[in-house]
Order: structure tokens, then C-alpha cells, then sequence
């Protein structure tokens, strides 16, 4: 089954094509929009749906080329329908309720989280078994789940605050390095020493819940109390904060791993593109005699084949876009009548 996975929850647009019999993605496209968010130092929520109205159809266009396909192989479509930026999601949502009522094709809405989830089934070579503990880390979510099957989910802890990837993005902000901040500081961090100390927050306590905001505020004073702030000074903070971040994550997750016994874990969102994070997370893992896995770097940020993937198991599995059902039965009764 070929399925069409749309994702429009954020900044990038997402579109590809996935091929679930034989676990394949055949085209995954990704327009980012963040040259165009930028200058303002942040997502713009009107420029965010305004940009994926106008690129989705090319998109789609182009991963038909790409993949030697055209509309009619899609046998499903998928959508992500939260959460995220409303402007944004209607856009996906209606691109794809659309094409599914213009092609007779089933379609079901997805939640991102879900797709970030079983990003790591994306993977050519080595995927978990289930159960598997997932380490969400992206802009908007810092979360640890148990992933029973597809489609169960339980969730052990999550960021009271700010996320892990927004803490990298305001401290970049901070430091004036732009958005979006985690590639930057990764960047950066790569030249810098240890030098401030900044604050662990939570770890003191038996949780499994996360707290970034405190470093935020750390970060904005340490920065602020700096006299010469040079390139140098500026690497430092960066390393200091990558560093502090990542062993939050990881001390987190080992928790997690030991208390449930689940000894295979998972990194997913766009975070766990970091390469400090992967080298830490996997020094940790051969520590503890744990399997670590990650998704490929192109399903680490927001795709379409994530959440084609996630689309793929809910539609073989009978589920459906109630709105869509809704919408379908309207219609047919509607010329029912008629005839
Ligand atoms: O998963 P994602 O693409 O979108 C959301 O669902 O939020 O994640 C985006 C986040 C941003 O906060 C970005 O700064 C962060 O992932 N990020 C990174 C790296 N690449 C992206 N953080 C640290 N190091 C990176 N290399
Ligand atoms: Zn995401």
C-alpha cells in the first residue's frame, strides 16, 4: 500500500510517498521555511501557512516525478492533524481531505507526535522491537514514552516548560546565533570549553518530568554578566549548555530504561540530530548494556514520511478521518436523494 504522508504542523512542509508492504519510502520532500522566519527571531504563524499553501502542491508534483509514480498508485492518504500552528494544519488537512475525496482513497489524520514516534522504523538498517522507550526531543515537546505497538503509547514524563529544542533555540537567540538555535550552537559548542555554571533543574527530584526554563533564565544572566562577549566567550556558553542539556536527557533516560526494564530506547525528533547527543546517548547506552537507536538525520526533523508511516499501521488497521467519513456520507446522501 502507497501512502501519502503530509505534514504541515510547523515550519517545513512534508510530503512523500511511502510504500508500507514494503517498508520503502520512496520520496520524502521537505520544504524549511526558516530563512523566511529568521529575521524575526521566531515561527511566524501567518507566513507559516501562507508558504505551505503555495509549496504543497509543487511538492507533491515533484515526489510523484521523483518516485516514477503518479496520483493514482496513492492507495491512502496521511495527515497531520495536531498538534501544532491551526493556519498551518488546515492546510495539510484540507490539501489532503481533497485529494482523498477527489481520488476515492481513504485518509486518516495523525497526531506529529506519533510520527516522530516510529520515526526510527524509518531506518534501512537496525530497528527496535516493541516494546521500546521513545525519547521525544524536538521544538515543541521534550517527552519519554513507553511504545508498546503502534498505535500504544504511555507516557512516563514530559517538560513542565519549555522544551529541550526551544532551550537550544532561546539560547541562541540569547546569544544572537539566530533560528533555528540548535544547529548553531552545535556549531558553536564544537570550539568552546567548559566555563559557566549553569543549573540542572528537576534532577534533584525522582520524576520522570523535565524543566528547561531555569537554564533559559541561567543563560540570559550568565550571558548578561559577561563583559567581553567575543566569539570565544560565545562557544563556551554554547558547549556549557549542550552539554547540560544532553545530560539531562540522557541521565532521564536511563532512569527510564532501569525502572522499566525496557532496555531498548529510542531518540526521535529534531534534536536527536545533534551529534554530541548521539555520541553521549551512545556511550551511556554500552554503559548500561542498552540498544540505542536513532532515526536517519532526514527523519530526525519534521517529514512527511513519518507521518506516512504512522498512517500506514492506523490505515491497515481499519481507522479512519471521522471529518472525512462525516464528509463522505454527507454526500452521498445528499445525491441519494437526488436520484
Ligand atoms: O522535530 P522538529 O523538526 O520540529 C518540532 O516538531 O518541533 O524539531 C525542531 C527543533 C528545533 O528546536 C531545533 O533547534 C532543534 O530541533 N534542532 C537541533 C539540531 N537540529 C535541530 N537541536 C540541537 N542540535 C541540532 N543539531
Ligand atoms: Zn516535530
Amino acid at each position: 500500500m502507497i501512502v501519502l504522508g503530509i505534514e504541515t504542523s510547523c515550519d517545513d512542509t512534508g510530503i512523500a510517498l511511502y510504500d508500507g508492504t514494503n517498508s520503502l519510502v520512496l520520496a520524502n520532500l521537505v520544504n524549511n521555511q526558516s530563512a523566511q522566519h529568521a529575521q524575526y527571531g521566531g515561527i511566524v504563524p501567518e507566513i507559516a501557512a501562507r508558504d505551505h499553501a503555495a509549496k504543497i502542491g509543487p511538492l507533491l508534483y515533484e515526489a510523484l516525478k521523483q518516485s516514477n509514480t503518479n496520483l493514482l498508485d496513492i492507495q491512502g492518504i496521511a495527515y497531520t492533524a495536531r498538534p501544532g500552528l491551526v493556519g498551518a494544519l488546515i492546510v495539510g488537512a484540507a490539501f489532503g481531505q481533497g485529494l482523498a475525496y477527489a481520488l476515492k482513497l481513504p485518509i486518516i489524520d495523525i497526531h506529529h507526535l506519533e510520527g516522530h514516534l516510529l520515526s526510527v522504523f524509518l531506518n534501512t538498517n537496525e530497528v527496535p522491537y516493541f516494546p521500546y522507550i521513545a525519547l521525544i526531543v524536538s521544538g515543541g515537546h521534550t517527552q519519554l514514552t513507553i511504545v508498546h505497538s503502534y498505535g500504544q503509547y504511555e507516557l512516563l514524563g514530559q517538560s513542565l516548560d519549555d522544551a529541550a529544542g526551544e532551550a537550544f533555540d532561546k539560547t541562541a537567540k540569547i546569544l544572537g546565533l539566530g533560528y533555528p538555535g540548535g544547529p548553531a550552537i552545535e556549531q558553536e559548542a564544537l570550539l568552546g570549553h567548559p566555563f559557566f555554571n549553569l543549573p540542572s533543574p528537576l534532577m534533584h527530584k525522582k520524576t520522570f518530568n523535565f524543566s528547561f526554563s531555569g537554564l533559559k533564565s541561567a543563560v540570559f544572566r550568565a550571558w548578561d554578566s559577561v563583559t567581553h562577549k567575543n566569539k570565544e566567550m560565545r562557544c563556551n556558553m554554547a558547549y556549557d549548555v549542550q552539554e547540560i542539556i544532553i545530560n539531562i536527557l540522557v541521565k532521564r533516560s536511563i532512569q527510564a530504561v532501569q525502572k522499566t526494564g525496557i532496555k531498548r530506547l529510542c531518540i526521535v525528533g529534531g534534536v536527536s540530530a545533534n551529534k554530541r547527543l548521539r555520541t553521549l546517548f551512545q556511550q551511556a547506552a554500552s554503559m548500561h548494556d542498552i540498544q540505542v537507536f536513532f532515526p536517519p538525520l532526514e527523519y530526525c526533523m519534521d517529514n512527511g514520511a513519518m507521518i506516512a508511516l504512522a498512517g500506514y499501521h492506523r490505515l491497515l488497521n481499519n481507522e479512519r478521518c471521522q471529518t472525512f467519513d462525516f464528509l463522505i456520507n454527507a454526500k452521498q446522501s445528499l445525491y441519494s436523494s437526488k436520484e
